[in-house]
């Protein structure tokens, strides 16, 4: 589906490591829209939420401090397959076994400061979606160059 959505942030080492204009090329150049975009530093109970399905790994509470430790970048990027893709363009959760080339094969080298996030299937993109931003956050348009692509 070309309006299919995923939820990606880059995590406070990518922010501070000035990596969000790197990371938004690299979906950009792949021809994904970029259609809700902010900094944002949303505490601890909300990482808690985005994280719910890990919280009895003992690297919870570590991630949760990391998370916590300065500005997110949270966007929603659109497209065809964008959740798969997406995933792909970030790498695996160990940036270690992450190929060159990919974002977290490119920028890191540590499972604990991996650099950004990628919602992992449709239904948790939406529910990622529905946690980081309003409705009214998320903009609708057309974009010419995509008559190529698509
Ligand atoms: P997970 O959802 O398994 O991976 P992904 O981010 O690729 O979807 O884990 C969430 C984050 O938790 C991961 O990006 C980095 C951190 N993490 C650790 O710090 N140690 C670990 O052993 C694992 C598996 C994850």
């Amino acid at each position: 589906m070309a309006d299919e959505r995923t939820f990606i942030a880059i995590k406070p080492d990518g922010v501070q490591r000035g990596l969000i204009g790197p990371i938004i090329t690299r979906f950009e150049q792949r021809g994904f829209k970029l259609v809700a975009i902010k900094l944002v530093t949303p505490g601890k109970e909300h990482l808690e939420k985005h994280y719910a399905d890990l919280a009895g790994k003992p690297f919870f509470p570590g991630l949760i401090d990391y998370m916590n430790s300065g500005p997110i970048c949270a966007m929603i990027w659109e497209g065809r397959e964008v959740v798969k893709t997406g995933r792909i363009l970030l790498g695996a959760t160990n940036p270690l076994a992450s190929a060159p080339g990919t974002i977290r094969g490119d920028y890191a080298i540590d499972v604990g400061r991996n650099v950004c996030h990628g919602s992992d299937a449709v239904e948790s993109a939406q529910k990622e979606i529905a946690l980081w931003f309003q409705e009214s956050e998320i903009v609708s348009y057309k974009v010419s160059q995509f008559d190529w692509i698509y």
